[in-house]
């Protein structure tokens, strides 16, 4: 029996030799696994951290978030410090990029050109992401206004380069106008109208409203053969019998009828029979026109003795009162403008003579030819 019990006792030993052992492992497992969750934790706060960092320094673009995003992702773990150091790099490619394409813009605020415009227009072309899209439009619409105004510059320069040259054009000339009244008249003017195609001379229509209406696309042809078409007026009243207001409504109904017929915005009347008082004038911001050579046509139906009056007075800078509603009239032009051609003259439009001798015609003024 108490060999037996030996036994068993001595077996006992060994089994709770193994349970302990056992046991210690089983601990020592538990705080390892323990510990590993504790860096885990600690290791997520950390990319919280980052994360946020991140987003503060891509919220602010300041220089300071930048570093302090930097510094933490310097401790990170290789693989996601590669990662993470990466979206610091695109954000700092980013605010150099728009910091380029500002300074370009800035560039044309200073220097308005073609070529400043082209290296900013490149520069915002290179925004692309959706992190930059407000900056890019902002900068685009900038450089949009820049691109108006240097477009405005250019034609304004572009003007003006034509209105010397087209000044010029006449310099040394001895220049006439011919102007016919009263029209037009479906008879006489386009009759007119051949004879001046022909020989390639512009003139200058002063044609009564009321009549424009009547035969508007004789209108339109005058003007789109080159020739000036101001107007006479609507019914060829004597303006001086008239109320000022009245007046006014004579002058200004006649014009904007004429100028919609033609697309042109000429501002030129004639008052009928040349007849006006400065209050006239004062009616309107369109400038009045006479005549400084009377051929008298009205008076007579021979065309010979209506060139013969013309030719007579001819000179330099004339403003020549005809009518386009006589046949005798249009029957002495071709004498009119082969004799003075021979002359040496140049036919030009009342405003071509009146930009070239008078500055232009202005308002409240009556101009007769020099
Ligand atoms: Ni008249």
């Amino acid at each position: 029996m108490k060999r037996a019990k030996r036994k068993k006792s001595k077996s006992t030993l060994i089994g709770t030799g193994l349970a302990i052992v056992l046991i210690g492992g089983i601990a020592a497992n538990a705080v390892k696994y323990s510990l590993d969750e504790q860096a885990k934790k600690e290791y997520q706060a950390l990319q919280k951290e980052v994360k946020k960092a991140e987003d503060k320094a891509y919220d602010t673009r300041k220089e300071t978030d930048i570093k302090k995003a930097e510094k933490i992702i310097a401790t990170l773990k290789k693989e996601d410090k590669e990662l993470e150091t990466g979206k610091i790099k695109a954000l700092k490619i980013y605010l150099s990029m728009i910091s380029v394409a500002q300074k370009n813009v800035d560039k044309v605020k200073a220097n308005n050109t073609d070529d400043t415009i082209l290296e900013a227009q490149k520069s915002i072309d290179l925004l692309i992401d959706a992190y930059v899209t407000k900056d890019k439009e902002k900068l685009q619409n900038l450089l949009d206004n820049a691109k108006a105004a240097l477009a405005k510059k250019k034609a304004e320069a572009m003007e003006k380069a034509n209105a010397e040259i087209e000044a010029k054009k006449y310099d040394g000339k001895k220049l006439i106008a011919l102007t016919f009244d009263d029209g037009p008249n479906p008879m006489t003017t386009p009759t007119l109208l051949d004879i001046l195609k022909k020989e390639n001379v512009p003139v200058t229509f002063f044609a009564l409203g009321q009549r424009a209406q009547e035969y508007p696309d004789i209108i339109k042809r005058e003007a789109a053969e080159g020739h000036e078409v101001g107007s006479h007026t609507w019914d060829h009243q004597d303006l001086r019998t008239l109320s000022l207001e009245d007046q006014k409504q004579e002058i200004e109904r006649a014009n904007t009828l004429i100028n919609s017929l033609t697309g042109k915005q000429v501002m030129l009347f004639r008052p009928p029979y040349g007849s006006y008082t400065q209050d006239t004038l004062n009616q309107t911001s369109l400038s009045a026109v006479n005549w400084s050579v009377d051929t008298s046509d009205w008076r007579y139906n021979s065309s010979a003795l209506i060139a013969e009056n013309a030719l007579v007075s001819a000179h330099d800078g004339a403003i020549v009162l005809l009518h386009d509603i006589h046949s005798s009239s249009v029957g002495a032009v071709p004498k009119i403008i082969s004799e003075l051609k021979a002359q040496g003259y140049t036919f030009v439009t009342v405003s071509d003579l009146l930009n070239t001798r008078a500055g232009g015609a202005k308002a409240h003024q009556i101009y007769f030819g020099q």
